[in-house]
C-alpha cells in the first residue's frame, strides 16, 4: 500500500502531481510520501500489539533526518550501525534509550559515543569486540548493556549479498562462541547482559526462516538460564520483504502472529529492526528521459538518473518497476533503461516493456525509498539528487541537490603541485 497513484492520467504523490515537483526542482530526485511512511509504521506496530515490543527502525535503509524525525514522532527507536548513524538519530530526536547498535566493526570511538549517549543495547558480534567494549566502558566508568548477535545458521532464501545468518557469513557468533561471550560478559563488572540478538537477512519473502531463527534463539535463551543468565530482550533484527514486482511477502500481521506464537510464555520484550518494509515502497526516484537510442541489437532509453543515484539494479540485479509520470496511450517497446555513467552495469531495467517515451518525459522508478539515496555516490562526479518529502498537498526539499562546489569540498592540491 502506498500513496503514489494516477489521477487524471498523471502520477501523484499524495495530493501533489509529481510533474509539478519536477518543474520546480528539476530531475532526478527522490520523493517520499509521509502518509505512506506513517501507515507502514503503524501497520507494523499494530501487528505486534499485545506483545511487549520495541520497533528500532533500521536507519541504514533511509537515514534522511526528516524520515528519522517522522519515525521518532511515531514512537520508534533506531537500529544503528555507525557513529554517523548515531549522530543522525540523535539529531533527529530519536531517544537514545531506544537505540540498538549493530555491526561487526564498531570502533572504540563509536563505542564511546554510544556509551556517552546512553543507548539501550550494543549488539556485539565477536569476542574481540566484546573485550574492547568492556575496556572502553571501564575507562569511562560506565556499564555497557550488551546482547550477543548469534548466527543461527538459517537460510533466509534471499539474494546472497543480503543473507547474513548463514554459518559462512561474517555476522554474529556460532552458538558455542556466543556462550563463551555471555560467560565473559557475566563476569565483567563493566558489562551488563540485557539481550540476545540475531538478524538473518533482508528482503525475506517467507516467514519460516524467521520462525526457525527464533526457535534457535529460544533454545539458546534456555541454555543461558542454566548459567543463571537472564535476558530482557530478544532482538530478531529486520528483514521482512516488500513487493518490488512478483514477490508476495507475508503482511506484517502474519509475520507478527507467527512470532507471537513462538514467544508465548517467554518474559521478554521483542525488538524488531525493520528497514525496507517501512520505507521501501514509500519512496520513488523520478528521472527524465534524455535520449532514445536504437542500435542494431537493442533499444535504449537514456535517462538522467544513474547507478550512482540508485545502485540496487546494478549491484543486485534488483527489479524496480518503472512507470511513466504521464500515463497516456502509447505504443509499447522493449528497452533497456540506462543512465549516463560509463559502465555497462549502469542500468535500471533490461529488456523491459515500456510505453514509447520521448526525450523530456518523466519516469518514476518505484520502491526506491529503501537503500536508495543512502547507497548513492558521486561516481562520475555526479552531484547527488535532492530528497523531497510530500505531506498531503505540500512538498518539502529535505535534502538539497548537491552542487559542483560540494563535489570537491574537502579536496586539496598539495603545496608541491601548486604552480
Ligand atoms: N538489522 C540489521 C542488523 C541489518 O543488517 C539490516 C539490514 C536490518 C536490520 C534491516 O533490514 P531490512 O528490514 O531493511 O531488510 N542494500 C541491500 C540491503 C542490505 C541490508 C543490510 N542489513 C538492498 O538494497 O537490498
Amino acid at each position: 500500500m502506498h500513496h503514489f497513484h494516477y489521477q487524471d492520467g498523471e502520477l501523484y504523490a499524495e495530493d501533489v502531481p509529481v510533474r509539478q515537483i519536477a518543474r520546480k526542482i528539476g530531475t532526478p530526485f527522490y520523493l517520499y510520501s509521509t502518509a505512506t511512511l506513517k501507515r507502514h509504521y503503524q501497520v507494523f506496530d499494530e501487528a505486534f500489539s499485545g506483545l511487549p515490543h520495541l520497533i528500532c527502525y533500521s536507519v541504514k535503509a533511509n537515514s534522511n533526518l526528516a524520515v528519522l524525525r517522522l519515525f521518532a514522532k511515531e514512537g520508534s527507536g533506531a537500529d544503528i550501525v555507525s557513529g554517523g548513524e548515531l549522530y543522525r538519530a540523535l539529531k533527529a530526536g530519536l531517544s537514545p534509550k531506544k537505540i540498538v547498535f549493530s555491526g561487526v566493526g564498531k570502533t572504540p570511538r563509536e563505542m564511546r559515543e554510544a556509551l556517552k549517549a546512553g543507548i539501550l543495547m550494543f549488539n556485539v558480534e565477536s569476542l574481540g569486540e566484546l573485550k574492547t567494549l568492556a575496556q572502553v566502558a571501564k575507562k569511562m566508568g560506565k556499564v555497557a548493556p550488551v546482547a550477543v548477535r548469534i548466527n543461527p545458521d538459517v537460510d533466509p532464501k534471499t539474494h546472497p549479498y543480503i543473507s547474513t545468518g548463514l554459518k559462512k557469513n561474517k555476522f554474529g557468533l556460532d552458538l558455542e562462541t556466543a556462550l563463551e561471550a555471555y560467560l565473559f560478559a557475566k563476569e565483567h563488572p563493566h558489562l551488563e547482559i540485557v539481550g540476545v540478538d540475531c538478524h538473518i537477512g533482508s528482503q525475506l519473502t517467507e516467514i519460516s526462516p524467521f520462525v526457525e531463527a527464533l526457535k534457535r534463539i529460544k533454545a539458546f535463551v534456555n541454555r543461558l538460564k542454566e548459567y543463571d543468565i537472564q535476558i530482557k530482550y530478544i532482538d530478531l533484527g529486520g528483514g521482512l520483504g516488500i513487493v518490488y514486482g512478483e514477490e508476495s511477502p507475508p503482511p506484517p500481521r502474519e509475520y507478527a502472529q507467527a512470532l507471537k506464537q513462538e514467544l508465548s510464555g517467554l518474559d521478554v520484550t521483542l525488538i524488531l529492526e525493520p528497514g525496507r518494509v517501512l520505507v521501501g515502497n514509500a519512496g520513488i526516484l523520478v528521472t527524465k528521459v534524455l535520449y532514445f537510442k536504437e542500435t542494431p541489437a537493442k533499444k535504449f532509453l537514456i535517462v538522467d538518473a544513474a547507478m550512482n543515484d540508485l545502485l540496487r539494479p546494478a549491484f543486485y540485479q534488483a527489479y524496480h518497476e518503472i512507470i511513466p509520470v504521464l500515463s497516456k496511450e502509447r505504443p509499447k517497446i522493449t528497452v533497456d533503461v540506462v543512465g549516463p555513467i560509463c559502465e555497462t552495469g549502469d542500468f535500471f531495467a533490461r529488456d523491459r516493456e515500456l510505453p514509447m517515451l520521448r526525450p523530456g518525459e518523466l519516469l518514476a522508478i518505484m520502491s526506491a525509498g529503501a537503500y536508495g539515496f543512502v547507497m548513492s555516490s558521486n561516481y562520475n562526479s555526479r552531484p547527488r539528487p535532492p530528497e523531497v518529502m510530500v505531506n498531503g498537498k505540500d512538498f518539502y526539499v529535505v535534502r538539497k541537490r548537491e552542487n559542483y562546489a560540494r563535489l570537491i569540498a574537502g579536496e586539496k592540491i598539495p603545496p608541491f603541485l601548486e604552480k
